[in-house]
């Protein structure tokens, strides 16, 4: 629940001293956020279904997170939930459906295209994706890097900020192979940001790591969300952690979206396939 309300400053807050990108590559531009900042959704599917071949995966999908807002997208394993953050970075076409980010139809965006959505909407890869050849601090300093128009010093300077929030401060000289799981997934969230996204999608954050690590990565994202209003959409089937979090839910169930809207219908829903959800699966520690 938005008990905060997202702060419009952000990411002047975080990273104050960064200017706009040099110049306007030519490709297309995101559509002006409304003056009053009412709220119209960031991203929205609008009946979206993907096949693989003969396998339906997704069947009919629609959901919307506005701006500041978290949705967490929960449901069992192999159910499309990866799939879903595929699709909205690009990654996958579905076949049939809108994706719209920012107010741009994305489904038919060329590779180029989307490189520039992916600028926006970046993705907390479950194992991190870093850069292997790359230590912790030129990890999160690469984004910055690409984005250009900043002097070594600035650079220097968000990277610690950076790193700090995460607190991986005791590691930024390390290379991610020494890294634990949950070291790299804070690391990958610097990276992230680091990219200035408007949105970030998390697979899964908080599964393979132990319990009081995935309790920090569990705050550190709620802390993203209240103090820096960052729109996010995590994956998860960690009931704990998304009733923290989550504004809105989406549950996937044998491909549809059996459930969107509030946490709080979710939770007390009485349709069966989400109570079976809820008593058996969600409140398991994943295996
Ligand atoms: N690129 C792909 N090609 C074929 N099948 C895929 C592909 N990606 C995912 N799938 C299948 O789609 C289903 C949903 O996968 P996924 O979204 O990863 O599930 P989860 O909800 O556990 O994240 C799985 O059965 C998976 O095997
Ligand atoms: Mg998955």
């Amino acid at each position: 629940m938005a008990d905060i309300s997202p702060n419009p400053e952000f990411p002047q807050t975080l990273i104050p001293e960064i200017p706009e990108a040099p110049e306007s590559n030519g490709q297309q531009e995101y559509s002006p956020l409304p003056a009053d900042g009412g709220a119209w959704p960031l991203i929205s599917f609008s009946h979206v279904s993907m096949s693989f071949g003969e396998r339906q995966i997704l069947d009919d999908v629609s959901f919307t997170v506005n701006r500041g807002e978290t949705l967490c997208i929960l449901g069992r394993s192999g159910v499309g939930k990866s799939v879903a953050l595929r699709i909205l970075m690009g990654f996958l076409k579905p076949q049939v459906g809108s994706i719209r980010v920012a107010g741009d139809e994305i489904n038919a965006f060329s590779e180029e295209q989307m490189r520039v959505v992916r600028k926006k909407v970046t993705m907390v890869f479950q194992n991190g994706a870093l850069f292997d050849s790359m230590n912790v601090r030129e990890n999160v300093a690469f984004p910055l890097r690409e984005h250009g128009g900043l002097a070594e010093d600035q650079i220097h300077e968000i990277v610690e900020r950076l790193i700090k929030m995460v607190g991986a401060e005791d590691v930024s000289d390390a290379l991610p192979a020494s890294l634990s799981t949950g070291r790299k997934r804070a690391v990958a969230i610097a990276r992230a940001l680091a990219a200035q996204p408007e949105v970030v999608l998390y697979d899964e954050p908080t599964t393979m790591v132990d319990p009081i690590i995935a309790r920090r990565l569990g705050n550190l994202i709620q802390r993203l969300k209240r103090q820096l209003g960052f729109t996010s959409i995590v994956v998860t089937h960690d009931m704990r952690f998304a009733e923290r979090l989550a504004d809105q839910v989406l549950f996937l169930d044998r491909g549809r979206g059996a459930y969107f809207g509030p946490l709080k219908g979710f939770l007390e829903s009485s349709e069966p396939d989400i109570q079976q959800f809820l008593t058996l699966d969600a409140y398991q520690i994943p295996t």
